[in-house]
Order: C-alpha cells, then structure tokens, then sequence
C-alpha cells in the first residue's frame, strides 16, 4: 500500500526555514477566562473592543458569556496592560499560549529544504498551497479513482480544484461532500482533506466498510475552498481567517465565507464590518469562492446526501441550524448518527466532541454553507471542528495531525457508512464477480503506474 505513498514527487518551490511572513506574534498570548457574572462579561466585551483583540472563541463580543469559555489572543505590547486589568476586576484568567509566534514557528517545519521527499508526500505535515496543488496533480495521475476538477476562481483569480473519487460503474450513485479550508487559519482542515483521500486510496480494497459504500457513493472533496486566505496565512498572516476581497477601495479585506451563504444572510452572529472577522460580505454569495461552490451543488444537489465541512477548532460535531434554534424536522436521526460519529472517534484517542445543534452549543450564526446544504435539501449536513479544545487553538502543532486525522476519519466514516447502508439498504451482497474484476483491474494499473 506504501507504494501510493512512494509516487515520485517533486517539490517545485522550497520554502525557507521561517515562515516568511509579515506579521510576528512574537510574544503574543492567548488568555483563557470564564467570566462568572454579567459585569465581568461587560467589561470583558469593553476590554476586547476597545483594545481590539482577536477572539478566537467565542468570535462575538455578543457571544461571551457567563460560564461560558473565552479564548482571546493579546498582543504582545498589550499583555500586561489586559492582564492588570483582568487584576482589577478581580477576573482570573490562564495563560493557554505564552508565546504565540513560537508556535507558528514551529508548525512549520523549520527546514523545508531538507526534506526532499525521496519518500513521497508527508501526510503529517502542513503544505502550503503549491505543494497541495501538485498533490492534486499526482493524486489524480496515480489513482484510477481520482478525477481533479475545476470548481471555480477566487477573488485573486487562482483556481480552485476538488477531487472526485469514484469507483467505475454503470448504476447510478449518490454523493458525499467535503470541503475543508474555508477559514484559511485553520490548516488542519485542508491536511484532514488529504489524510482522507489517501486513507480512502489505500485502504479501499481490504476495509470492507469503504469498499462497500464507494459502490453507492462517489466522495468529492475540496481540500482547501479559501486558496487566497490559506496562501495569505502562510506567506502574510498565520492567523488570517477570511478570503481576500478588498472592501473600501482596499482600506480592509476580506469576507467570512462561512457568513456569505443564502441561509438566512446577514440575520445573527455576523457584522457588516469589513474589519471583523465575521464580516458576511455585501450580499449572499457575494464572493466568487462561495459561488464557486454553490453552483456545483445547485446542481448536484438531488444526488447529495451528505455535506461536511470542516474547521478548527473547539471539537465539536454541528448539525443545522445556527441561523435559528428550531430544529430541522430529521433533527433526531442527525443527532444519532453525529453521536455515534462522535463514540467512534472517542475510541481511538479518547478525544471528546460535544454534538448538538450549533445555536443551541456553540453560538448563533447565519450564512454558513452547513446551514444552506440543509436548507436546499441535502439530509445530512454537519461541521466538524477538529481538535483541540484550546490549547493550541489555531495553532495546532504538526505531530497532532495523524491522531487528528486518524480519529476523525474514524468518525466520517460513520457518518458515509450510515448514509449508505440508509439509502442503499442490502448493498453488502452487491460484491459481484464483475466488480471483483474490476477492483483487480484498478490494483493492477495502480502498481503498474
Ligand atoms: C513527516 O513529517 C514529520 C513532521 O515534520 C516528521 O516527523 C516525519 O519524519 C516526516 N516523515 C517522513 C517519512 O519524512
Ligand atoms: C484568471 O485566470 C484565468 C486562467 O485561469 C485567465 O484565463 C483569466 O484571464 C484570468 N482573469 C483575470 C482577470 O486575470
Ligand atoms: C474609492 O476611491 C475613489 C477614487 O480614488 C473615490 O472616488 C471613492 O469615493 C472611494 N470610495 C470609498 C468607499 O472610499
Ligand atoms: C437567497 O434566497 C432567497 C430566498 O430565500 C432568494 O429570494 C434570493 O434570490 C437568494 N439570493 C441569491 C443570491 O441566490
Ligand atoms: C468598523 O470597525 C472598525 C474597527 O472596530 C472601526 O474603526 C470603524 O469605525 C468601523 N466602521 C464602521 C463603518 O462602522
Ligand atoms: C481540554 O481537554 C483536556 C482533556 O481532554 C483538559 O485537560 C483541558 O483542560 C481542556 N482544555 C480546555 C482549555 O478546556
């Protein structure tokens, strides 16, 4: 199976040993606090605005709450003033990051030139983007089952591309999407995209689960939606969230994407701000990074029976809505299958994710893709935010990205086996000589290629 790993691969670009980024956080810290009465969480709310810093959860001033986690970076010059504040109002907090650039830093590996990957692709690594582009290329030319296709343009007008696995066959199959990257800060979703499609090359001959459904289903995947934002965190700001649309004759940039979706656009949980993180845009699909995708899926969207997509960080499994707190009417069956996905990835690690719908766990948001793939008809729509719990944050460090992926692989398979064994009932005894073969055929090609 090493062999798919051992495709020759070359690197075209080398990145020097730091990233080569404008902005440091050098110094910077990530302070968590649980305010414990209302007039902490006012002054909170002040302290955040008028020092302007960066939540990172909740994303809202309104959103901070009595009880409830805050996880607020500081910049470096600021620290002690917040901190002294914090002091005098008698509010306890913890240092969760101490130095925010040393973690950045060390993300990366520091000397990218040694690692001439004689080896193959490092799956447990972070790529930046050139190299997740050849990775597409290479995919595609040394699997049978894997077809790149074009999705669309961004704002800075690069392409991107998703990835369609899919077993030859004649009969009709039905659709699982994944989309991972749209918040460009959150690099473990785009290396749990990858860790997927290989972990699905490899193994779908001997894992009968994924054999199985990949005779129902064909999976597409976008590794990374929000290409400008992601190549901005690698090369600008490691902590950048948004795409990169210049708004006010480009005096600030950048939109959600996660806000700019036709579901209830611009109602909650966003800000018409350009300079927030939360900003939703001018209009519903306003971005060409959201078009992209919806144009697909309107189109594919009788066959879609499962939409995911995945972020950093908090551990959570969401399920529809966060524009409202009615539930979707198969509220209770998403809740089922999220838990049972939730129970499979405990049991490799012990890592706990809280399931629940995202208005009532987590905070109100309008405008996210998850929330508009259930709107337009697709019965299974779920986020997923990936570890950890706040420790690093946004900063997750490489040697967590194979139990990460591990185990939540282990919990979208849940989810596809579940959707497949629903609508395709019996599907087990379809293993027919015929597609025997076929199965041969392609192992063949693949060790001859
Ligand atoms: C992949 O990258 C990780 C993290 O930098 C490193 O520890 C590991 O040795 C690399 N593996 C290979 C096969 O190069
Ligand atoms: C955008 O890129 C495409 C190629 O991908 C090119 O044909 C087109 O001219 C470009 N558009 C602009 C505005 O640069
Ligand atoms: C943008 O710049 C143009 C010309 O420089 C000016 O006429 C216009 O008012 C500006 N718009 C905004 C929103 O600042
Ligand atoms: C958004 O959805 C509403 C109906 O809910 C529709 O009237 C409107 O045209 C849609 N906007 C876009 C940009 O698709
Ligand atoms: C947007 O937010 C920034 C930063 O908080 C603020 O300085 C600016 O006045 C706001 N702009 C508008 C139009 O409210
Ligand atoms: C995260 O979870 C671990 C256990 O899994 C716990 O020890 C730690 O306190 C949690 N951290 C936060 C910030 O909640």
């Amino acid at each position: 199976m090493w062999l798919f790993l051992g495709m020759t691969f070359s690197l075209g670009i080398l990145i020097p040993g730091k990233l080569c980024s404008d902005l440091q956080y050098d110094g910077d810290q990530v302070l968590h606090i649980v305010p414990e009465t209302f007039q902490q969480v006012q002054h909170l709310q002040h302290l955040c605005s008028t020092l302007m810093l960066d939540l990172w959860k909740p994303q809202l001033l309104e959103d901070i709450r009595a009880g409830e986690d805050l996880h607020i970076r500081v910049p470096a010059p600021l620290v002690q003033e917040v901190k002294d504040s914090l002091d005098q109002h008698m509010i306890s907090y913890k240092v969760l990051i101490n130095d925010v650039q040393e973690l950045v830093d060390e993300s990366v590996l520091k000397e990218r030139s040694q690692r001439q990957v004689p080896e193959g692709y490092n799956y447990t690594e972070y790529h930046p983007m050139e190299e997740i582009y050849e990775w597409m290329t290479q995919i595609e030319k040394n699997s049978e089952l894997v077809t790149q296709h074009y999705l669309g343009n961004t704002v800075e007008n690069r392409t991107i591309y998703y990835l369609q696995i899919s077993q030859p066959s004649n009969k009709p199959k039905k659709i699982i999407w994944m989309d991972c990257g749209i918040h460009a800060r959150e690099w473990i979703a785009p290396a749990f995209c990858q860790w997927f499609v290989k972990e699905i090359l490899q193994n779908y001959e001997s894992d009968a689960t994924i054999r199985r459904f990949l005779q129902n289903l064909d999976l597409y995947v976008l590794p990374v939606i929000n290409v400008d934002g992601y190549i901005y965190s690698w090369e600008a700001e490691r902590l950048w969230r948004k795409n990169r649309a210049p708004y006010m004759n480009g005096t600030c940039y950048g939109t959600d994407l996660n806000r700019n979706f036709n579901s209830s656009w611009g109602s909650v949980g966003v800000s018409f701000n350009c300079t927030s993180e939360v900003f939703c845009g001018s209009g519903p699909e306003s971005e060409p990074e959201t078009r992209a995708v919806v144009q697909l899926i309107e189109q594919k969207k009788s066959d879609i029976l499962c939409y995911l997509t995945v972020h950093s960080y908090g551990q959570y499994i969401l399920t529809p809505y966060g524009s409202t707190t009615t539930p979707p009417s198969n509220n209770e069956e998403l809740m089922q299958v999220a838990q049972k996905a939730a129970a499979a990835l405990m049991g490799k690690y012990g890592t706990s994710y809280k399931v629940g719908s995202t208005s009532l766990i987590l905070y109100s948001n309008s405008g996210s893709s998850r929330d508009w793939a259930h709107m337009i008809g697709i019965p299974f729509s779920y986020t997923f935010e990936l570890r950890d719990n706040g420790t690093y944050g946004f900063v997750l460090p490489p040697d967590q990205i194979q139990p990460t992926c591990e185990e939540t692989m282990l919990a979208v398979t849940t989810i596809i086996d579940y959707v497949d064994q629903k609508y395709f009932p019996g599907g087990a005894v379809m293993l027919t000589s015929g597609s025997l073969s076929l199965c041969l055929s392609v192992v063949f090609t693949w060790i001859a290629s």
